[in-house]
């Protein structure tokens, strides 16, 4: 499976913070925003990644990500000139995708909670057609909205309805098969003139083959629209890494702890960022993780 992290639009929410810079590299806590989507997709086991940005933000991206191949990923960028539509990232991504199936995540949404991993991989695995993930919201008039049937069949799909037939947000991670390119090629602009994600699903679910996974209760979906969402993202991650003494979103961790690189490489990375308290754990996690595989002999 191919990934796609959509990291364009303008920020205008978060005016003037995001004159100069991408919403998307804002920090949320500890690290760049960026950091939690791609971390998404590495528990994935994604690793052949297309960042798409503004023409202004790719040259920052880059700097802040490269190849990817420090992490053991394949990272390559593309740009949207405008913010045309989050289904743009299909026809813009059509050759990074090729025969394969597709992750799109976008890149100011904040996932955490436990088995996350091998949630994304089973579905992954089964993956026919496409998968959306829910989220039980009091206000899901702000959001692409799922109604399922009375056996958690998915029945409609609607974007930002007036009245939301259910309270099920669709949240901004997708998975789908290769048809998506040719899918979003074939879906009419909506009245302002945007490629959504909305009439991409809706099309997967008019020939059976949409599915919707629900984020129970003990998910945190994480909102970063607004300067109060943000401050209060960025609470919780300080809440819980503070309490468990973990990192959530730690790229090199994830990457060691999922074999794309090896303790002495993740060793490195965190001695490249030594005199912050991320690097300092970074080279932690790879000396811990060094005396356990001594300490079993593997
Ligand atoms: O976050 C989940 C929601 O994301 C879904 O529930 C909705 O169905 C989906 O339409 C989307 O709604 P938003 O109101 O959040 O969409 P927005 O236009 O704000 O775009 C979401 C992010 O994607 C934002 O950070 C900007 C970026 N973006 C947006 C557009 C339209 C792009 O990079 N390119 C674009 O063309």
């Amino acid at each position: 499976m191919k990934g796609i992290i959509l990291a364009g639009g303008t920020g205008s929410r978060l005016h003037p913070a995001t004159f100069p810079i991408s919403k998307q590299l804002l920090p949320v806590y500890d690290k760049p925003m960026i950091y939690y989507p791609l971390s998404v997709l590495m528990l994935a086991e994604v690793r052949e990644i297309l960042l798409i940005s503004t023409p202004r933000d790719l040259p920052l991206f880059e700097r802040l990500l490269g190849d990817g191949s420090n992490l053991g990923l394949r990272i390559s960028y593309a740009r949207q000139d405008g913010p045309h539509g989050l289904a743009e990232a299909f026809t813009i991504g059509a050759e990074h995708i090729g025969d394969d199936d597709v992750a799109l995540i976008l890149g100011d949404n904040i996932f955490h909670g436990h088995g996350f991993a091998n949630l994304l991989q089973e579905n992954v695995a089964g993956l026919d057609g496409c998968v959306l993930f829910g989220y039980t919201v009091p206000d899901p008039d702000r959001y692409g909205v799922g109604e399922t049937d009375e056996t958690g069949r998915l029945i409609s799909i609607e974007e930002k309805p007036e009245k939301p037939r259910s309270n099920r947000a669709i949240t901004g991670l997708y998975f789908y098969d290769r048809d998506v390119v040719e899918i979003a090629r074939s879906v009419k602009p909506s009245a302002r003139g945007e490629l959504e994600i909305t009439a991409v699903n809706q099309v997967y679910l008019q020939r059976g083959k949409a599915r919707l996974v629900d984020l129970g209760r003990g998910f945190a979906w994480l909102d970063t629209g607004t300067p109060d969402s943000l401050l209060q993202a960025s609470h919780y991650l300080q809440t819980m890494e503070q309490r468990q003494g973990v990192r959530i979103a730690c790229l090199e961790e994830i990457a060691l702890r999922m074999g794309f690189i090896d303790h002495e490489s993740c060793y490195r990375l965190g001695l490249t960022q030594g005199s912050s308290p991320y690097g300092q754990y970074v080279m932690n996690v790879a000396a811990e993780y060094r005396a356990d595989l001594l300490a079993t002999g593997a």
